[in-house]
């Protein structure tokens, strides 16, 4: 039985990683989806595959640091396919810098991509999702949702922001059938991932480095991540809003990890 028959998804960083796993999941799964992203093209491509296996799929391009590109594709999912019931606010974006090395315009972008989409994307398909008998929001937050990671301090920040804005749209929007929640990947196997090892000047060692420290010592596939977002876009999660999911291969389980040794005050 296809869990999301009848169902209409709107899926925003669909042009690759655990968003375009995602969309193709939710194709499988009898929906009709929404391919959103900036880069046109890739999300063409995917919705092509998507329509050639039997799929019903759309390629929009929206840029989710902009309010008119978002209230656009959303329109467009709904006018397209008759409705909207599940909103997947996947698009991300990093930035490795130390903190006093990020100017105010970096903090605007990564929290207006990471976040702002985020309560964008929901403030305007809450009038879809409410003609629905029922509405599913999955936003995409990250492990860094609940601790510290080196070097990224407005990722960190918006990431912990979205559990915020889930739980408050959980709230709010209960009594509508509106359900909202996050899924918090671990280290997934994306370019996303790919390009911040890539910072690094080994990368394949600091991968090697970072899995030493996950229970499971494997990079997460996008497909993954993308299952348990399905599971919040069906009632196999019937009862469960304003919460969270780590799917992380045990990263936060771990109470201890590999220092450097002592800091230099100590010596
Ligand atoms: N890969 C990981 O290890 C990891 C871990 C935790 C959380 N996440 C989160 O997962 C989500 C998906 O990332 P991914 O790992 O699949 O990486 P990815 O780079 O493959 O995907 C990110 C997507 O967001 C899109 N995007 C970025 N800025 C955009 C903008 N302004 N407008 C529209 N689209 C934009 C990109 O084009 C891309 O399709 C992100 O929210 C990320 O923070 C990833």
């Amino acid at each position: 039985m296809q869990r999301l028959a009848g169902q209409v998804a709107w899926i925003s960083g669909a042009s690759s990683g655990i968003g375009e796993a995602t969309a193709r999941l939710f194709a499988q799964e009898g929906a009709c989806v929404a391919l959103v992203g900036r880069r046109k093209k890739l999300c063409e491509a995917i919705a092509e595959e998507i329509r050639t296996s039997g799929g019903r799929a759309l390629a929009l391009e929206c840029d989710v640091s902009r309010e008119s590109d978002i209230r656009d594709s959303i329109e467009k999912t709904a006018e397209a396919f008759g409705g909207l019931q599940i909103v997947v606010n996947n698009a991300g974006m990093v930035q490795v810098k130390m903190l006093h090395e990020c100017s105010g315009e970096d903090w605007d972008l990564v929290m207006g991509v990471n976040v702002r989409s985020m309560f964008l994307a929901t403030k305007y398909a809450m009038s879809y999702l409410r003609q629905s008998h029922r509405g599913y929001i999955v936003n995409v937050g990250s492990i860094s949702s609940f601790v510290g990671q080196a070097k990224t301090p407005i990722y960190t920040t918006s990431k912990h922001a979205v559990l915020g804005l889930t739980r408050s749209i959980a709230l709010d929007y209960a009594a509508d059938g509106v359900r909202c929640n996050c899924v918090c990947p671990g280290i997934t196997d994306t370019p996303m991932l790919r390009e911040h090892l890539d910072t690094t000047p080994d990368p394949e060692a600091t991968l090697a480095g970072r899995l030493r420290r996950v229970a499971m010592g494997v990079a997460l596939t996008p497909l993954d991540v993308a299952r348990s977002i399905l599971f919040f876009s069906c009632e196999d999660s019937a009862g469960v809003t304003g919460t969270s999911l780590t799917v992380d291969c045990g990263y936060l389980t771990a109470a201890e990890w590999e220092t450097q040794g002592k800091t230099a005050f100590m010596e």
